[in-house]
């Protein structure tokens, strides 16, 4: 597939944030685009600003039937990021609720998981399928124990403390998820970005710390449209190097 190929792509929780800015650019490629968004109001915003060829399509990622009708909309998929996602809190692991864990799990680990096996039958019938799952570089086992990467990253908190578990264990574990959908499914591309830190309601580092989201999510557009012989299985940073894991 060349990048310029037409397909059809599907972002989840692109109404806003770093999901309408992978939109954005999708379009501006020249992609058909559905506009995921778990509000049909939120979600027609977004449709009216970006144009282009977006489609609207409602998808509540922690809900069954929203997923089997949306499903049901989208015959053929060539491009699925998996992009909704929740942080809770910066909890560390004696502070954390259990029920915070419950519910970022259900989003971030559960609706990745149930949005990718509603959507691989349309994706089975692209001739190049491609599933982005947009993670954190917070969620690196590497980076937040290795301590010469902890001690570098003074100017980074999230990855020399030990808060935020709720949320960047749930990015561990879909990076694993990521690693193993990617060696079962061997003709897709499949892999997780960490798109830095952006600015967009996901929290209050965010909407303060962050830079532009438009590039990270350029990180996503070139793993949704990589060539055949493109990695699949692998855990990149926005900026194209690799994440340790
Ligand atoms: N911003 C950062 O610094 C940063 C860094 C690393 C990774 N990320 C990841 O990037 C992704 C996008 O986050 P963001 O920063 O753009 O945050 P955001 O502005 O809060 O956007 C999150 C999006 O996910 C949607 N969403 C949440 N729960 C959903 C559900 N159950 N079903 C469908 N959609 C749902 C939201 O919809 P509503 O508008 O309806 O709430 C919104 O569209 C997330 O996976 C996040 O973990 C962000």
């Amino acid at each position: 597939m060349g990048p310029m190929q037409k397909t059809i792509a599907l972002v989840t929780g692109a109404n806003k944030g770093i999901g309408k800015e992978i939109a954005r650019q999708l379009l501006e490629a020249g992609q058909t685009v559905f506009i995921g968004s778990r509000d049909a109001e939120r979600g027609k915003r977004a449709v009216a600003e970006l144009g282009g060829d977006s489609r609207l399509l409602v998808l509540d990622v922690t809900d069954e039937q929203s997923i089997a009708r949306a499903a049901a909309e989208v015959e053929a998929l060539d491009i699925l990021v998996n992009n909704a996602g929740i942080m809770t809190d910066g909890a560390t692991g004696p502070e954390a609720q259990l029920d915070d864990f419950r519910r970022t799990y259900e989003t971030n680990v559960f609706g990745v998981v149930a949005v990718t096996n509603a959507f691989l039958p349309a994706l089975r019938r692209s001739s190049a399928p491609r599933i982005v799952n947009i993670s954190s570089g917070t969620a690196s086992l590497g980076a937040s124990t290795d301590e010469d990467v902890r001690a570098a990253a003074s100017g980074a908190p999230a990855m020399h403390s030990p808060g935020g578990i709720t949320y960047r264990s749930s990015k561990a574990a879909l990076n694993m998820i990521t690693a193993l959908y990617a060696q079962a499914l061997p003709e897709f591309r499949v892999n997780a970005l960490a798109p830095g830190i952006r600015a967009t309601d996901l929290n209050d580092r965010a909407r303060t710390l962050g830079q532009d989201p438009a590039e990270g999510a350029a990180g996503a557009v070139r793993l949704a449209l990589l060539p055949e012989d493109g990695p699949t299985g692998a855990f990149f940073s926005f900026d194209g190097t690799s994440m340790p894991w």
